[in-house]
């Protein structure tokens, strides 16, 4: 399973990318918001300093709802850097923005997906990813592992190669319920991907080994 950073923290990305795991960034303008990123050019600086961190590919959101305004924005993001995938948010004129986009080997991120038939309609214009919001479904009592779930089966079924990535991602046992189901990829903060290391019988373990080679020492 890939493991994508949902920030645009950059010290968080930078934390991450030096634990070694990390395959890509999701970004969303709420994410840069919250990092005080605002304004255009500011905005397109830092998605150039995002890949100046990370490998892999780095999902940047377009603002505009219309198909002619996310072909324009889109196009301009996809040329900042080869690791730039344009999310798209699961409307009609995203579908459209995306189907344009595949044709011309641009990769696409439909997001705010929540539900099976919005991730089977994307995986037909040719998304490179599929974003279901797990953690928002949670939140208002629905099953967003089952969702997943669904979209696997359905993706398997036909061979699609849209590649199921898990959003909304909240803790550490998200990210293991979606290794179990099959997701490609999952996005999630740093507090979730760092809990995967956790184990009180580790840090035990540890102490005790160092303890006891002390004691022969
Ligand atoms: O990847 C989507 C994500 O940014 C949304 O997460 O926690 O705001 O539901 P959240």
């Amino acid at each position: 399973m890939k493991f994508f950073i949902d920030t645009a923290n950059l010290d968080q990305i930078k934390e991450a990318q030096a634990l070694g795991i990390l395959d890509g960034v999701t970004t969303n303008p709420s994410l840069m918001a919250k990092e005080g990123i605002t304004g255009a050019e500011n905005i397109v600086n830092h998605y150039k300093a995002i890949c100046d961190v990370v490998e892999g590919d780095v999902s940047a959101e377009v603002i505009a709802t219309d198909f002619e305004g996310m072909v324009r924005e889109g196009e301009a993001l996809a040329a900042l850097n080869p690791q730039i995938v344009v999310k798209l948010p699961m409307i009609a004129d995203g579908v459209k923005a995306c189907k344009y986009f595949a044709d011309k080997g641009i990769k696409t991120n439909m997001t705010l997906v929540f539900s099976a038939g919005q991730a089977l309609l994307a995986a037909k214009a040719g998304a490179t990813y599929v974003s279901p919001f797990i953690g928002r479904l949670d939140d208002v009592s629905t099953d967003g592992l089952g969702l997943i779930s669904e979209i696997r089966l359905i993706f398997d079924n036909y061979g699609y190669t849209t590649e199921i990535l898990a959003a909304s991602v909240r803790h550490t046992m998200h990210i293991i319920d979606c290794a179990k189901i099959g997701a490609d990829v999952m996005t999630g903060p740093l507090s979730a991907i760092s809990g995967l290391l956790k184990h009180p019988l580790t840090d035990i373990g540890l102490a005790k080994f160092l303890a006891d080679f002390k004691k022969g020492n």
